[in-house]
């Protein structure tokens, strides 16, 4: 024991840095604290009322995730990582969450934002109610659901709301069975799905008469879509989920940052808000694996989303929040001294005398005893993309993990997201702030219009539109609980 307590002081001497040397003065911590305490005490409240919703949801992004990914960001900037600050960070007000919780729609324009095919679990709970979440297409449904007039997430998509923009992947559940993806022409499993024979596709735009309504599949015609004439947009860009990050083309599919801001740049075009939701969806699908590279990598890319929408809306009137819906058993351990690569190993080794990653999982598909021994990783590569990270016991895939989730928020009643919640709360919170839904407290004793700015693209709904709005969103919409418990 007292052995360990001195090894793990030497290295942590031996962790030294810049960063550290500045750290070392305690008058940097003084005045560093000081200017944090100003800072919270200049801190107003913000009792506008929401004209706009900004929801990230990150996918399976934990508490241990969120601080993995922020050294990982300073990492990839070439710093010791932990004096990162991420753009989640700088969010006044924090939560704690228990449950699972969805909200959609009103007389706002709404969009959904993916990594995944948006037919997957949480861009469907915003549009579609169905006993499955498996059922993607109706080829996946058992024909006993569909004599029962249940009916798939894809053709949902067209039918249960009016969303304005729908950017993710899952091209092959909106077109028949067989038909080739324009992409991948001869990889048979990116082929249409649909045994009804519909193309959802050319029937979302034949929907659309009337208005400017564009299906994109490729990041060159995505970017000629100008956000200032456009109504609708459809962007699907794979036949399934999007790529990892890590992975992306380029050329071919733009970044969760690019998605974003396409989203708010065409839906900030309506004087009475926007509801958008932006999910990380791949992070969720990285940990089930056991591949923290992966998971990290789309972490750090949801950090740059968030950041976008802050910077393309205005603080006054966005209500903005991040959360997860869930975490995954990944655990952060072995004192690695600081600057250390978040994807390394700890610089102690364990009684086996052998090393261990800084980043492990309780379950999942890394879980390797041989003859009673784990692996020996002294000559092994933690850092690649496709390394799988060691795990407790064995399971195909990650579970979920049950601890609770932070809600950050900034924006109107953003100091409504504080304490330890249930889940739904939120979507109620949400609501009030933006008054739509039944109580409209909120808005009754909102006397004068909030201080609004013109936003970026759109000066044409000054204040009168927007003062206007507030009545308007009286009759708005109602908002959606669409409350699923996802496995
Ligand atoms: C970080 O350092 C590496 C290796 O020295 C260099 O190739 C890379 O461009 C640097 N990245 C940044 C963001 O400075
Ligand atoms: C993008 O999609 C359009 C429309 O299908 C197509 O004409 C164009 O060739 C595609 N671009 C690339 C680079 O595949
Ligand atoms: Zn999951």
């Amino acid at each position: 024991m007292e052995l360990t307590r001195v090894a793990i002081l030497v290295l942590l001497a031996f962790g030294s840095s810049s960063a550290k040397v500045k750290e070392e003065n305690p008058e940097f911590w003084r005045s560093q604290a000081q200017k944090t305490l100003h800072s919270v005490l200049d801190r107003k409240l913000n009792t506008n009322v929401a004209k706009n919703i900004l929801f990230f949801l990150g996918d399976g992004m934990g508490i241990t995730t969120y601080t993995a990914a922020r050294i990982l960001k300073g990492q990839l900037q070439n710093q010791t990582g932990e004096e990162t600050v991420m753009t989640m960070d700088t969010f006044p007000n924090v939560g704690l969450a228990k449950v699972h919780t969805h909200v959609g729609r009103g007389g706002k324009s709404v969009g959904i934002v993916t990594t995944t095919r948006v037919q997957h679990a949480t861009p469907a709970t915003s549009y579609a109610h169905s006993a499955s979440r498996k059922w993607y297409s109706d080829a996946d449904m058992p024909d006993a659901a569909k004599r029962d007039g249940c009916t798939d997430i894809a053709s949902q998509l067209l039918k249960n709301t009016d969303i304005d923009v729908i950017i993710g992947g899952g091209r092959k559940y909106m077109t028949p069975k067989g038909t080739k993806d324009p992409e991948y022409p001869r990889d048979f499993f990116s082929r249409g799905k649909r045994k009804d024979g519909r193309n959802l596709i050319d029937e979302w735009q034949s929907m659309k008469i009337g208005k400017v309504a564009h299906y994109v599949w490729n990041k060159t015609d995505f970017d000629s879509v100008d956000p200032e004439t456009t109504d609708y947009l459809m962007a699907l860009f794979e036949p399934g989920d999007l790529r990892f990050e890590a992975e992306r083309d380029p050329n071919m599919d733009p970044s969760i940052v690019e998605t974003t801001e396409k989203a708010i740049r065409i839906l900030q075009k309506n004087p009475k808000g926007f509801f958008l939701l932006v999910e990380g969806g791949r992070i969720d699908q990285a940990h089930h694996a056991g591949r923290a590279f992966m998971a990290l990598h789309e972490t750090v890319a949801f950090d740059y989303a968030i950041a976008k929408g802050l910077e393309l809306t205005k603080e006054q009137e966005t209500l903005t929040i991040v959360m997860a819906d869930h975490s995954h058993p990944v655990t952060f351990n072995g004192y690695p001294f600081r600057g250390q690569s978040i994807l390394g190993k700890s610089p102690l080794w364990a009684t086996d005398m052998l090393p261990y990653t800084t980043l492990m999982y309780g379950n999942g598909p890394g879980h390797k005893i041989t003859n009673g021994k784990r692996p020996d990783i002294r000559n092994v590569n933690t850092k690649t993309k496709d390394y799988v990270q060691l795990s407790a016991v064995p399971t195909e895939s990650a579970t979920h993990s049950g601890e609770d989730v932070a809600v950050l928020a900034r924006g109107p009643m953003g100091h409504l997201f504080q304490g330890v919640q249930e889940q739904n709360y939120i979507a109620h919170a949400m609501a009030y702030a933006a008054c739509v839904g039944t109580d409209q407290r909120h808005c009754q004793g909102q006397t004068e219009a909030p201080v609004l700015h013109s936003t970026l693209t759109n000066d044409r709904n000054a204040a009168g539109a927007v003062r206007g709005s507030i009545a308007l969103l009286g009759s708005l919409l109602s908002v959606l609980l669409a409350h699923t418990v996802l496995v």
